[in-house]
Parts: C-alpha cells; sequence; structure tokens
C-alpha cells in the first residue's frame, strides 16, 4: 500500500517535473526502420515493374506503401508515414510545422556526402511529447521518373489520374526532394529503452 502510494507520487512528480522532453537520440533505430521501408518498397516496386510495367505498378505502389508503414509503426510503436510537399497520396500532406521542415530539406536533400539528409526534433510535451526523424527521399531517374519524372507516358498518366484525382507528385528531376520519411516517436517509450 506505502509502496503504491510512493509509485503514485514519483510518476506524480515525474510527469510535472517535464514540461518539454529532454532530447532523446532516435536515429539509430529510426534509420533502421526507414530502410526497411524504402528495401521492402523497393523490392515489391522492382517485381511489379518486371511483371507488369509501370501502369500495373501503381496499383501494387498504392497498396504495399502503406500496408509496410503500418506494420513497422505496429512493430516499432513509432509511427512511420512517408510525406511531401507535393504529394500524391493526400495523406502523405504535410500539417502543421512539417511543411516548413520539409522545405528546409527541400532546399539541401542532400548531405556533401551525396547521402539523404535528416532532419530530428521534439515536439508536444507531457504524455504528448515526441521525437521526430525525417529523412529525405531524393528523386532518381530510375526507376522513379517513370510515375513522378518530367515525361510521363500517357497510359500511365491516365491510371495515376484515375487513383489519384489530386495527383501533384509529377515533373520531379534527379535530385529534387521528392519526399521524406517521417518516424516519430512517443518520448516515454523511447526513454524506456
Ligand atoms: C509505378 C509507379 C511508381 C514508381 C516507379 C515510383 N513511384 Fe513513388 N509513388 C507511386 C504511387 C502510386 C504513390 C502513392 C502511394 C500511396 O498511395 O501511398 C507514390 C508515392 C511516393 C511517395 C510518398 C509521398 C506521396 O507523394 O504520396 C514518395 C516519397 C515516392 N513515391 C517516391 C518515389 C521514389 C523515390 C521512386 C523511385 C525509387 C518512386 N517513388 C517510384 C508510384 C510510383
Amino acid at each position: 500500500m506505502t509502496r503504491l502510494m510512493l509509485a503514485g507520487v514519483i510518476l506524480a512528480v515525474a510527469g510535472c517535473a517535464a514540461p518539454s522532453p529532454e532530447p532523446v537520440d532516435v536515429s539509430a533505430k529510426s534509420a533502421a526502420l526507414a530502410d526497411r521501408f524504402q528495401a521492402d518498397l523497393q523490392g515489391q516496386l522492382q517485381a511489379a515493374m518486371k511483371a507488369g510495367g509501370p501502369v500495373g505498378a501503381i496499383g501494387v505502389c498504392q497498396q504495399a506503401a502503406p500496408a509496410i508503414a503500418a506494420s513497422l509503426s505496429e512493430e516499432s510503436g513509432a509511427e512511420v508515414r512517408r510525406i511531401a510537399l507535393k504529394e500524391r497520396n493526400p495523406a502523405a500532406a504535410p500539417e502543421g510545422d512539417l511543411r516548413e521542415r520539409l522545405e528546409q530539406l527541400a532546399a539541401a536533400p542532400l548531405t556533401a556526402e551525396g547521402k539523404p539528409a535528416v532532419m530530428q526534433w521534439t515536439s508536444g510535451s507531457g504524455a504528448d511529447a515526441k521525437a521526430h526523424f525525417m529523412r529525405a527521399i531524393p528523386m532518381k531517374e530510375q526507376p522513379c521518373a517513370a510515375c513522378h519524372g518530367t515525361s510521363i507516358a500517357p497510359e500511365v498518366k491516365n491510371k495515376l489520374a484515375e487513383l489519384y484525382p489530386a495527383d501533384k507528385a509529377t515533373g520531379f528531376k534527379s535530385g529534387d526532394l521528392r519526399g521524406a520519411i517521417l518516424v516519430s516517436w512517443p518520448v516515454g517509450a523511447a526513454r524506456d529503452e
């Protein structure tokens, strides 16, 4: 009984004493999730492109991308998603301060070593505190241009228009910021490790 009460007091004090989150380094585990997201999706995309060309692969991408994001989120406890300034999937539109952060990333999508740039920050406080990791997804010629590039085949255009009537994700050149992977951890969970 006393012990339980004591635990309650400690929790209450800890809750009050932490109005803003301490910096939490989530980079390694976030990068690992982002790597798996991209490897899994690219594997499925390549297989679908081989089997049915870009027109067939659009539907595969539409199914696979949200499914991979959901399963990695469930497994990790983080929220894993893709976002973009010029989005195809309306769910990828950046809300709140994400737009400004994506604009910063778009200004320099690659590091000096030519690697996708990364940004990290924390948001919220108390129970809502989150640690975020965002990594650039740079546009490449192959295989991305078939569905995101500057000259897209008419049959691909038609299929995209059918599935994504508000599509903004075309006209990209190699090296542009196509989008980003965002991994957001509840800070409490990050601290438990
Ligand atoms: C076969 C067509 C196709 C190819 C090739 C393709 N994509 Fe996409 N891409 C899509 C579709 C369809 C979506 C929307 C998926 C969804 O509904 O979540 C998408 C969404 C995205 C998103 C999420 C943000 C948004 O706009 O919805 C990013 C980032 C992205 N693609 C990057 C790439 C990159 C980088 C490549 C090359 C490695 C690539 N894509 C190749 C069809 C394609």
